[in-house]
């Protein structure tokens, strides 16, 4: 599989994850469990793509914008998951959640739609091999619980 699709399959376990935890069905506690493993996820998939991925911006100034912009929502989505895990007021808390569903959407969005195919047209076979490998070793390592993507880790 390609690298970059690698990627997207964590975005689609993220994107369902999100779906969960803003839907109105569910019941509280299964939207807590939601929730958690979103936060898992995220920091996970967020931590292995920087050391993977966003770590080529040192070496390809084409791709560096897109990085830079890349990794300032990355720190934003992480300040705002530390106040949800600070906030106990329930209506408080379910509007932060919201806003960082929305905020980490257009996050993914904007990765596949710009950033993957610039990095697929710049970056040698070889090199997109290693960066996928790289990238699964710390997915493996991070990821604290299974959800149905794990790339064999737990
Ligand atoms: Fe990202
Ligand atoms: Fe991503």
């Amino acid at each position: 599989m390609k690298y970059t699709n690698v990627l997207i399959e964590d975005h689609e376990a993220l994107r369902k994850l999100m779906k969960q935890v803003k839907s109105a069905r569910l019941a509280p506690a299964k939207k807590e469990k939601a929730l958690k493993l979103f936060f898992d996820l995220l920091d996970s998939h967020t931590e292995a793509e920087e050391m993977s991925l966003y770590k080529i911006r040192k070496e390809n100034e084409w791709l560096r914008p897109d990085i830079l912009e890349g990794l300032q929502e990355h720190r934003i989505a992480e300040e705002l998951m530390a106040k949800i895990k600070r906030t106990k007021k329930r209506d408080l808390r379910e509007a932060k959640i919201k806003v960082l569903c929305d905020y980490v959407k257009h996050h993914l969005d904007e990765e596949e739609e710009k950033l993957f195919p610039h990095f697929e047209k710049t970056i040698s076979a070889t090199q997109s091999k290693k960066l996928q490998k790289m990238y699964l070793a710390i997915r493996e390592k991070t990821q604290k619980h299974q959800t149905e993507i794990s790339h064999g880790a737990l």
